[in-house]
């Protein structure tokens, strides 16, 4: 299976790789939802297609040793499980597009403080411990509530960074392909630390305003343009 053409997502079975693994599916990618428990993630796959969801979408589910051959591979992870989860599937994530939508926060007083991270953001924590892979983050600001709810119609940007200008495309078009969402190019991967924290700001709006607070740019074209 190594190398074929699919979305694997590391950590796929909480609610923001989950949301991502249905958004995707029904955008017509094959996904493959990671787990450290081959048959939860199984599990999770199966509850995610009961109800309406048309049965030949290409959702399945494994352990995150499977969800790391795929082609393009989503970090979905705790912050804190990140590096320790990576470390073993370097080997399978050697020259792959490895996109990060970790966030170092933390719940404090009721809302969301950021934190540092060594090298300043998850991202390019990642990149430290992939140093042979190419390492993009996106997604950060979207809120799983909307990602999980099919009805939700979503109407989002979705702020792409990277070092990597080819991955950053391919990764632009993974967003582009879902309908209701923009990807914005935002910079290299130095951006980790701004895009990251900044949804500790979002989320804190959430709980204040009881919504799912996402982001829209204004006075900009999709990426590609600036690119
Ligand atoms: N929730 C959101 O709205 C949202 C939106 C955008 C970005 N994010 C980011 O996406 C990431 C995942 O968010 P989430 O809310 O889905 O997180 P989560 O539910 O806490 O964790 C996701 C999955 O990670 C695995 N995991 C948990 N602890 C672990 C550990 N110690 N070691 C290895 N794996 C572990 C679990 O899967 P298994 O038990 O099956 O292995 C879990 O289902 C976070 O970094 C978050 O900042 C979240």
């Amino acid at each position: 299976m190594l190398g074929k053409k699919c979305i694997g997502i590391i950590g796929g079975t909480g609610p923001a790789g989950l949301g991502m693994a249905l958004r995707l599916g029904v955008s017509g990618h094959e996904v493959v939802v990671g787990s450290r428990d081959e048959k939860r993630g199984a599990d999770c796959v199966k509850n995610l297609k009961e109800g309406n969801l048309d049965q030949n979408i290409a959702i399945s589910g494994s352990d995150n040793a499977e969800a790391s051959k795929c082609e393009t591979v989503i970090v979905a992870t705790p912050w804190d499980a990140t590096i320790e989860t990576l470390k073993p599937l370097k080997a399978n994530l050697e020259g792959k597009k490895v996109v990060s939508m970790v966030n170092a926060l933390m719940k404090t007083l009721g809302e969301l403080e950021p934190l540092i991270p060594g090298r300043g953001s998850m991202a390019l924590e990642i990149q430290r411990v992939l140093p042979k892979s190419l390492v993009i983050g996106a997604f950060h600001h979207l809120p799983a509530a909307n990602l999980n709810d099919l009805a939700h119609e979503l109407s989002e940007d979705v702020a792409v960074f990277g070092d990597n200008k080819e991955a950053v495309l391919d990764t632009a078009n993974i967003v582009n392909s879902i309908s209701g969402l923009r990807a914005i190019y935002v910079g290299s991967l130095s951006q980790g630390l701004a895009v990251e924290s900044f949804t500790a700001v979002l989320v804190s709006a959430s709980i204040k305003n009881k919504g799912h607070v996402s982001i829209k740019f204004t006075g900009l074209d999709s990426i590609g343009s600036n690119l």
